[in-house]
């Protein structure tokens, strides 16, 4: 079958190896792709957002399935578009893609449904915001409702600042559109984990846990970037909060699409908070996480195209899912600089120290090819994926790995998963 994702980031390209491990897929092509992806599919030129173009590109040849990796894609009504054409495609509808299009809609899906998330208001005024906030403590959290690129969710040490945020987010519009309504909630504190899910509309099934690490700097410390490295499983993810998650927070959570018209089709992030009070939803993704699916993917033992095709056709309930019992750390190597200013164009060498290695992956995710040569082409430019038997193995083997590659500005955390080192 021909397979055709839709992206251009290293998260699509851990998605084009699942599926080119696929026995029933004979070819892959990936619009708009990068350098990396272009060595297990062909990229096309068209973007993510061109979804006359996509769907051309789809009816021409004759795709049997197209995956959308990307939220705005999907929050823009991508699926809609294929549907229409009869093209069978993998993601949700807009209607339900809205749980990560509009943080405003979530949170009040959570509170009508009784799921446990952050006590919150949501505002369209600023001027309500500002007098809700006189009535608050801090710290307190502002966040655009619709999507900023991971950006849009400001964490305020004091009342003053939580009004600057309002401001910038609601009058600036530092984040454009997306701040045209905001949430505001109650901070919590402890571990975060990202699980992952596969939804058919009524059947969810959850992939093993992820933890990203989204600032910038190590120890936490520096501005919030779109992930900076990841390792899966979780060891905070016990089996009772799995236990928890199941009955309170992800079969709800279908339930509560479904009971609302929006059945959920394709990936459900599930990003958690677990708190002294339990286990609370921070956000929805309507989509893998990027680098979650960089060591999510690689521990998986099914069939990527059977598990899908099982979303599509409602039939889910029929997988059993499975991973492998070892762990997966990702290292994203960055541009130095990013998330602010960087230079792209650099070279990158020692690439193919990664060749023939089944434990290792070099997942691209700004990169371009030109010529024989690999340049980088944006803030995150790798994500350095090594496997092992423990956590604190495939740790070492990431970090080991970091140093077959190599570009003139490479940046990267030093701590990916060393707070592992205190379970
Ligand atoms: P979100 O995009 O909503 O997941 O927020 C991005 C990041 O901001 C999360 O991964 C948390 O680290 C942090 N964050 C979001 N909401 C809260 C909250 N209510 N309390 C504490 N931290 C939060
Ligand atoms: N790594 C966080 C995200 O993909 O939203």
């Amino acid at each position: 079958m021909k397979v055709l994702i839709v992206g251009s980031g290293g998260r699509e390209h851990a998605i084009a190896t699942s599926v080119k491990k696929s026995p029933r897929v004979d070819k892959i092509y990936c619009a708009p792709g990068n350098g990396g992806i272009a060595g297990v599919a062909e990229c096309v030129d068209i973007g993510a957002m061109e979804f006359d173009k996509l769907a051309d590109f789809a009816e021409q040849n004759k795709i049997d399935l197209t995956i959308i990796g990307m939220d705005d894609p999907l929050v823009g009504g991508i699926v809609d578009e294929f549907e229409k054409r009869n093209l069978r495609v993998f993601g949700p509808r807009k209607n339900a893609a809205i749980i990560e299009g509009s943080k405003a809609f979530s949170k009040d899906l959570m509170k009508k449904y009784g799921i446990p998330t952050a006590e919150y208001e949501n505002f369209t005024d600023a001027q309500k915001a500002l007098e809700y906030l006189d009535t608050k403590q801090a710290p307190i959290v502002v966040k655009a409702s619709g999507l900023a690129l991971g950006k849009g969710v400001l964490i305020c040490n004091t009342i003053d600042e939580a009004k600057d945020a309002v401001r910038s987010i609601m009058i600036d519009k530092q984040f454009g559109d997306a701040g045209n309504e905001i949430v505001i909630e109650e901070f919590l504190t402890g571990r975060e984990v990202s699980v992952l899910c596969y939804c058919d509309g009524t059947n969810i099934k959850p992939m093993t846990s992820a933890q990203d690490h989204k600032r910038a700097k190590d120890g936490d410390q520096g501005l919030n970037t779109g992930g900076m490295g990841t390792f899966s499983p979780s060891p905070f993810y016990t089996e009772e909060i799995e236990k928890f998650c199941d009955e309170k927070v992800f079969a709800p959570t279908m339930a509560a699409m479904k009971k609302e018209g929006r059945d959920f089709v394709g990936i459900l992030f599930v990003g958690l908070i677990l708190t002294e009070n339990g286990p609370k939803v921070l956000e929805y993704n309507a989509r893998f996480g990027d680098p979650e699916a960089q060591v999510v993917l690689p521990r998986m033992k099914n069939d990527i195209i059977e598990v899908m095709e099982a979303c599509i056709d409602g039939k889910l309930d029929t997988i059993d899912l499975q991973f492998e019992d070892n762990a997966a750390v990702c290292v994203v190597l960055a541009s130095d600089g990013y998330p602010l200013s960087y230079e792209k164009g650099k070279e990158i060498t020692g690439l193919d120290a990664f060749d023939g290695k089944d434990d290792y992956f070099v997942f691209h995710a700004g990169t371009k090819k030109e010529g024989d040569k690999i340049l980088t082409n944006g803030g995150r430019v790798l994500g350095v994926t090594a496997l092992g038997k423990t956590l604190k193995e495939a740790r070492a083997n990431a970090y080991k790995a970091t140093e077959w590659v190599n570009f003139s500005n490479k940046y990267m955390r030093n701590d990916i998963g060393k707070a592992l080192d205190e379970v």
